[in-house]
């Protein structure tokens, strides 16, 4: 079976991933801030770098697979953080992974985006350009400076939405499959919080999704073994929206 590397491990969406994972026999080398195989802050680019060459060495230098669920919402203590996590910590620990993951026969790479991604705030924003251009400094000085935590958050997934859509153009060839998933409202610790929040509570607890009601954990982890498995074997480049149909209400009108 494979050795799957899982970000954001100890909670939520990645802590479901991982249940499903080594309940299908896979090796999971969970990495999160605590409670977790590896334990390192993704926020930093040192702690991206001390949780690569963890997993990589626990891999012996092969990885079959890499699933990045690790994020903060619009509670986070700043938006700066939420931007190094979300992005930073994402794409760089793709790029710091992607050699041990050439050595597998058939890697994936499965990355949590958000519905959140396609509201219109995220994409004319000029952090959205800051992110893309790898230029972490000036993206986190923009976020704290403009202190509106659900622009950062829309923006960083929208980002790192295209950042992986471009990835996955460019490295076609090198047999890595990536694929976003990008969920609506889910039930876990992060959710909670944004619903308590006295700024967003009122309209994270009135947006509901055309289903009727939000999603679990295991239901987002079933599209990410999926996608992580060889039954998703042309699947590459992908988001695909696990979300209620909170999509297509938003987006209405449109592909
Ligand atoms: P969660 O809060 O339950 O889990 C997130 C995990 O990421 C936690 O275990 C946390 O410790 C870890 N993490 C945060 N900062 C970290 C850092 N600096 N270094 C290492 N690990 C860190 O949240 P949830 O809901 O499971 O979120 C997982 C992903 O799903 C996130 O990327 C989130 O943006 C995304 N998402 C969640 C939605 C929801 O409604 N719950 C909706 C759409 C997307």
């Amino acid at each position: 079976m494979s050795i799957i590397t899982v970000t954001g491990s100890a909670s939520g969406i990645g802590a479901a991933v991982c249940e499903q994972l080594k309940e299908q026999g896979h090796t999971v080398i969970g990495i999160d801030r605590q409670k977790a195989d590896v334990v390192a802050d993704l926020s930093t680019a040192q702690g991206r770098k001390a949780a690569a060459d963890q997993a990589i060495k626990s891999s012996n230098g092969k990885l079959d697979g890499l699933v990045c669920c690790a994020g903060l919402g619009v509670t986070a203590p700043s938006s700066s953080l939420l931007v190094s996590v979300n992005y930073f910590g994402t794409t760089e620990l793709i790029g710091l992974l992607q050699s041990a993951l050439s050595k597998s026969e058939s890697p994936a790479i499965t990355v949590i985006g958000s519905v959140a991604a396609t509201q219109q705030v995220a994409k004319p924003h000029n952090l959205v350009e800051l992110m893309l251009n790898n230029d972490e400094s000036a993206a986190r000085e923009l976020a704290d400076e403009l202190g509106q935590p659900h622009v950062a958050y829309s923006s960083s997934k929208y980002a790192l939405t295209l950042h992986c859509r471009r990835l996955a153009v460019k490295h076609g060839s090198n047999g890595i499959r990536l694929n976003v998933v990008a969920p609506g409202a889910v039930e876990t610790p992060l959710h909670e919080a944004s619903k308590n929040d006295p700024r967003f509570g009122e309209a994270v607890r009135n947006f509901i999704a055309p289903i009727g009601r939000n999603g679990q954990p295991s239901e987002i982890a079933d599209a990410v073994t999926f996608l992580q498995s060889p039954k998703a074997s042309f699947i590459h480049g992908s988001v695909i929206y696990v979300d209620g149909g909170m999509d297509a209400m938003m987006r209405k009108g449109n592909m």
